[in-house]
Order: C-alpha cells, then sequence, then structure tokens
C-alpha cells in the first residue's frame, strides 16, 4: 500500500501513530531551519513538519514546490500550544516527517490552488488544476451526491434505468441539432440527442412503465449562465399516470434529495400557479417567489388615457400596461431610477415611466412623477389603489407589447427584489401548470410547441387545436427554484390520431410527419399507453444547491459562451482526408466567418 491514511483523515486520536500518505505539495513554509508542507489530497490538508534531524529526507524537503506529488512517512503528534487550527478538520494534529519521497515535480501552476479570483477562462485552460480547488471539489462531490440520491429514490420507486442512443434523428426541443455527418451513407447525418423524448415514449410503448436516465443532451442554442450546449438531465417517464402522479413522485423525490444531501426541509407540497397568474403577477413563467415584489395588471384602466405611450399598448390586442410597485421605493435616486431605465432597455422596453407616492391624500399635488399629467383622475385613481401604493412607496411602469414588458418588469422586480432587500434566503420551490399549448412565431408566422409537439392537451381542449390553437392549454408542468427552471414534463399523447391534429396545428404536413415521425406515429398504432414524465436539469439543480452563479462551476469539463472547450481547443479544424471520408467539402477555410 502507498499509503496508510489520506491527508484529511488524522485527528487526535491518531497522536503517536506512524502515518503514511500521499498528496500534493499545498504549501511549502520554511522557517529557518523547520520546512512545514500543507500536504493536500481529496479527503483534505495535513501539516507537515519536518525537521533537519530526519536526515537524507530533509534534503528533498527543500527541493519541495508548489503541486510537487509527494509521499511522506511521520509520526502524529498534537500541535504545539497556541498553533491548533481550529478552521481544519486535522488542525489539532500535526506530522512529524520520517522520510519523503518525491514522486513527481510540477511546473509552476498559472495560479494558485487556493486563490479565489482567477479569470475563467485561465481556469477552463487548466481545468485539471482548478478541479483541484477547494470549490470546485466540494461542487463535484455535492454533484454526485445529488445523483446518487436521486437514483436511489428512482430505484426505490421500481424505475430502471435504460440508456438511449446518442447518434439518432432528431427530437425537437426548440434548440439546432448538432449533426454528426455519416462515413457509411454519403450526405446523411445522424442528430445528437435534444433530449431522448421520443426514445422513452417509445419505451412506454414496449412496456417498460417506468423508466429513467441520467443523460447527456445536446442543444445548439445561445450560452447562458444557465445553458450548456451539452447538459445532463435526470429525465424519467411514466405509464398510466396522470399529472398528478408524476408530479407528486417527482416532487418527492426533489424533497428527498434536498432532505439527504443539504438537510434542507422543502415545502409539502410545492405551491402552484397557473402559466397565466405567473404571467401576470411576475411577469416570468418562472418566477422567483423568494422575490416579495408584484406585478399590478393595468390594460384595461389606460384604454382611453390622453397619453400615447400607454394608450397605445393598452388598446394592442397583444400589448399589455402593467405596474411595479416598490414599497419604501420613494427613496431610489435619480440616479438609480436612470439606471433601471437603461436596465429594461436591455429588455425591448422604450422606457420606464415612475411615480412616487410622497403624499397620497393630497391627491395629484402629493404624487412626483414625469407621467402624472397625463393620466386622468380616474387613471391615476385605479393606479393607486390596485398598487395598494403607500406614502414613500415607488411605481414604475411597463407598456409595450406583452412579452416584452413580462421581459422588462419581470427582470426589474428580481433585480431590485434581490439588490434592495425585497427577497428573503429561503428555498422557494413551485409548479408552474396550465401553460399554452401553442405560442405564434411572429418570424416564422406559424404557431409552436411551448413545451414539444408530444404534449398532450387538456382533456376537453382538442378540438380547439384546429379551431383556435392559441386558447388551447396543455398537459404540462414545470418545477422552477428560486427563478430557475429546474424541471419540465407533460402527460403525452399516446393516440395517434391526436398526435396527428397537434402536428397538423403546428403546420406540419402530412408527408413531413410521415418521413421526421412516421415511427412515431406506427408506435402509437400498437398499444401505447396513457403515460407521462418530466426531466430534470441537472446542472442547473446542483449549481442551485451550491449557490454556483453559473452551471459551468457544477460541471467537471464545460465550454465557454461560445461553445469552446478552451482546455482540449475543441471545436477543431480535421483533416482533409477526414473530410473527403465524411463527404464534406469546406467552402471556407475552417474557423472562417459564420
Ligand atoms: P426541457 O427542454 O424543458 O424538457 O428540458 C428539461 C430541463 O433541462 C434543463 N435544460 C438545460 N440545462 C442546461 N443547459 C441547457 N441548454 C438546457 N436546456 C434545458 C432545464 C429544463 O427544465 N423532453 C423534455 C422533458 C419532458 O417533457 O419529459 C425536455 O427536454 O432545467
Ligand atoms: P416621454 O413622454 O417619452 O418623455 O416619456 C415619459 C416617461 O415615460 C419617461 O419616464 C419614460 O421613461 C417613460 N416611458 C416611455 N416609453 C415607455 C414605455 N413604453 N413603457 C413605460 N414607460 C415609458
Amino acid at each position: 500500500m502507498m499509503r496508510t491514511h489520506t491527508c484529511g483523515g488524522v485527528d487526535a486520536a491518531h497522536i503517536g501513530q506512524t502515518v503514511t500518505f500521499c498528496g500534493w505539495a499545498h504549501r511549502r513554509r520554511d522557517h529557518g531551519g523547520v520546512i512545514f508542507i500543507d500536504l493536500r489530497d481529496r479527503d483534505g490538508l495535513v501539516q507537515i513538519v519536518c525537521d533537519p534531524d530526519m536526515g537524507e529526507g530533509f534534503h528533498r524537503a527543500e527541493e519541495v514546490r508548489s503541486e510537487y506529488v509527494l509521499r511522506i512517512a511521520g509520526l502524529v503528534r498534537h500541535r504545539p500550544e497556541g498553533t491548533v487550527n481550529p478552521h481544519l478538520a486535522t488542525g489539532e494534529v500535526e506530522v512529524l516527517a520520517q522520510d519523503i519521497e518525491i514522486l513527481n515535480s510540477a511546473a509552476t501552476p498559472p495560479f494558485q490552488i487556493d486563490e479565489d479570483n482567477i479569470n475563467e477562462n485561465t481556469r477552463l485552460t487548466y481545468r485539471y488544476l482548478d478541479l483541484r480547488r477547494e470549490p470546485m471539489q466540494q461542487n463535484m462531490k455535492l454533484r454526485y451526491r445529488v445523483a446518487k440520491a436521486m437514483r436511489d429514490y428512482l430505484d426505490q420507486q421500481g424505475f430502471i434505468e435504460v440508456e438511449t442512443p446518442m447518434l439518432t434523428r432528431s427530437t425537437p426541443e426548440g434548440a439546432r441539432d448538432y449533426l454528426v455527418p455519416s462515413r457509411v451513407h454519403s450526405g446523411m447525418f445522424y442528430a445528437l440527442p435534444q433530449s431522448p423524448q421520443l426514445f422513452k415514449q417509445l419505451l412506454m410503448v414496449a412496456g417498460y412503465d417506468r423508466y429513467f436516465q441520467i443523460t447527456k443532451c445536446f442543444r445548439d442554442e445561445d450560452l447562458r449562465a444557465d445553458r450548456q450546449p451539452e447538459f445532463t438531465q435526470v429525465d424519467l417517464e411514466m405509464s398510466f399516470v396522470d399529472e398528478e402522479d408524476v408530479m407528486g413522485l417527482v416532487e418527492g423525490m426533489i424533497r428527498a434529495t434536498f432532505r439527504s444531501v443539504l438537510d434542507v426541509a422543502l415545502p409539502d407540497p410545492f405551491p402552484r400557479i397557473t402559466w397565466h397568474e405567473a404571467m401576470s403577477r411576475y411577469g416570468s413563467d418562472k418566477p422567483d417567489l423568494r422575490v416579495s415584489l408584484e406585478l399590478t395588471e393595468l390594460t384595461e384602466v389606460m384604454k382611453d388615457v390622453d397619453f400615447k405611450v400607454f394608450a397605445g399598448p393598452a388598446n394592442n390586442p397583444d400589448g399589455r400596461v402593467a405596474a411595479l410597485r416598490i414599497p419604501r421605493g420613494g427613496e431610489f435616486s435619480r440616479g438609480e431610477i436612470d439606471g433601471y431605465t437603461e436596465f429594461v432597455k436591455i429588455y425591448g422596453a422604450k422606457g420606464l415611466a415612475w411615480i412616487k407616492v410622497n403624499e397620497r391624500e393630497k391627491g395629484r399635488d402629493g404624487l412626483q412623477s414625469p407621467i402624472v399629467k397625463n393620466l386622468h383622475d380616474v387613471a391615476l385613481g385605479e393606479v393607486l389603489a390596485r398598487t395598494g401604493a403607500q406614502n414613500g412607496d415607488l411605481i414604475f411602469f411597463g407598456a409595450d407589447e406583452a412579452k416584452i414588458v413580462n421581459d422588462a418588469l419581470g427582470a426589474l422586480r428580481a433585480k431590485i427584489g434581490h439588490e434592495k432587500g425585497y427577497a428573503v434566503q429561503e428555498w422557494k420551490p413551485l409548479w408552474v401548470v396550465d401553460f399554452p399549448a401553442f405560442e405564434f412565431d411572429k418570424e416564422a408566422n406559424r404557431w409552436v410547441a411551448l413545451h414539444h409537439p408530444f404534449t398532450a392537451p387538456r382533456p376537453g381542449h382538442e378540438d380547439m387545436l384546429v379551431s383556435n390553437p392559441g386558447a388551447c392549454l396543455s398537459r404540462a408542468y414545470d418545477m422552477v427554484l428560486n427563478g430557475w427552471e429546474i424541471g419540465g414534463g407533460s402527460i403525452r399523447i399516446h393516440r395517434e390520431d391526436v398526435q396527428e391534429k397537434v402536428f397538423d396545428a403546428l403546420n406540419i404536413g402530412a408527408e413531413e410527419q410521415r418521413s421526421k415521425f412516421g415511427f412515431l406515429l406506427d408506435a402509437l398504432q400498437y398499444g401505447a399507453p396513457p403515460h407521462g414524465g418530466l426531466a430534470f436539469g441537472l446542472d442547473r439543480l446542483v449549481a442551485l444547491m451550491a449557490g454556483a452563479e453559473s452551471i459551468r462551476d457544477v460541471i467537471a469539463f464545460p465550454k465557454t459562451q461560445r461553445a469552446n472547450d478552451l482546455m482540449t481547443s475543441a471545436p477543431n479544424a480535421v483533416d482533409e482526408k477526414q473530410l473527403r471520408e465524411l463527404h464534406i467539402r469546406l467552402r471556407q477555410p475552417a474557423g472562417g466567418p459564420d
């Protein structure tokens, strides 16, 4: 055996024992004559004392530099009075070295392993060094424990894990596909799965009843802090279930995971709100319920005001006028309000009207605002009544297409909520339900599925699929935690005729239905059971649990915002020969303009 103990695995109980560790030189301090080495491994740190008396080994201790790999044998002893380190698990003891073996030297690392503010590109380029850092090791261990807790829970509930292919046909989840060219079939491509959606449905047709998989999904979309081109889903599907069955089971899984991993008791049950209520009150389909601020609906109120900025959107069927009341916001400075006005412009807002309620009882004279002169008494009275504004409050307004108002005021709500102390430090999970089945894509001039086209319409809404797609609700549900969508799923269509109707509503013609989804439509003819499921974004869930800003911090080898792997330099140009074999000819040199 190379070692008897791990560095983090010794304490006062080992005093007097001779032990052997293997690890990395975390720090080395030369105290004129005596050399201290903090030796580190996955379990922790231990302080090694090298005394010149130790003989030959002392010369090797003198050679040791940061991140050298060492094997050290020594005697565990109590630290001298006054040098006990209460912040370290091994802080009561130190080890008097008897021998040191240098297993490997190390080049000077580009950053100190215990440094905090390291440039992220440097971290990603030297990810193997970044992963040595304590916070990253904690994140990776947390990720493993979360995945294990979920797997254990599903195992207990009778699920079996089945792997589905990575080289497959496109499964539409709303993003672009990553394509893999076929060498054998010239001009043909596999798509990497955006999710295992169709395969898990086929497993239900095959009678597997309860399936799960912790698996990679691939989506070529614009990347953000909570989005990676390849990410991990905890994906599951169940037969002979309705919404309540699926939501109850996965809610239990999340509660069990939080309890076992973080010792946190989440609410039981999670609150539920409809999609319409979420948009109306929070301007978001993934509201952060830690923030107490809410939007107030004013569209009806502003229809007949003599102020085009408000009356225009109020009379537009796609428009919305809403307010965001900030209790005690009257103290915000003009500079701050200007800052928030710039902020909402990111979301397409043209401005951010506001009213400071100084003395409500004085009517108009008690209000300070660039817009009150434009609002008649009735409208102004409604604003104050509906927002419930008190003296000292500030009311912001958004007026535009509903999407812009929701995005802008929704984001402003979260920003002010967290910056200005309107948020609690609690876990706030919820379900969002009763989603519309479709949304109208103006650019493409057609309806698109809000979830995916395999989601069942609400019972009784099947006829609306054709007559009034915009009013058709689906049987989809999303789980939201602290403002992040961590999971989504639905009850699926299990009848061929209904699936065809949905494809029709999406303007997917009969030929395209056959060519793209023929295998699914066929399968639905062979006794498909009612079924439904859900998929969690494991990266997002772990990032929230770890308190990480970005999912990159809980993925061992993530990609940058530009979808590069800085460590391996992927994507990269390939040989002419490889391209020829794949029947690909480049019009531009690799890496040229898009
Ligand atoms: P959906 O597309 O909502 O549903 O994905 C499920 C969950 O996966 C996470 N997620 C992502 N995480 C990181 N990077 C990304 N690019 C990314 N995209 C999605 C989110 C999301 O809630 N097949 C359906 C599930 C089902 O209907 O059962 C699906 O994939 O947390
Ligand atoms: P204006 O009449 O353009 O000077 O704008 C008067 C006030 O309304 C300013 O405070 C603007 O920031 C605000 N404003 C302008 N357009 C909008 C809009 N679409 N929604 C909300 N406020 C707006």
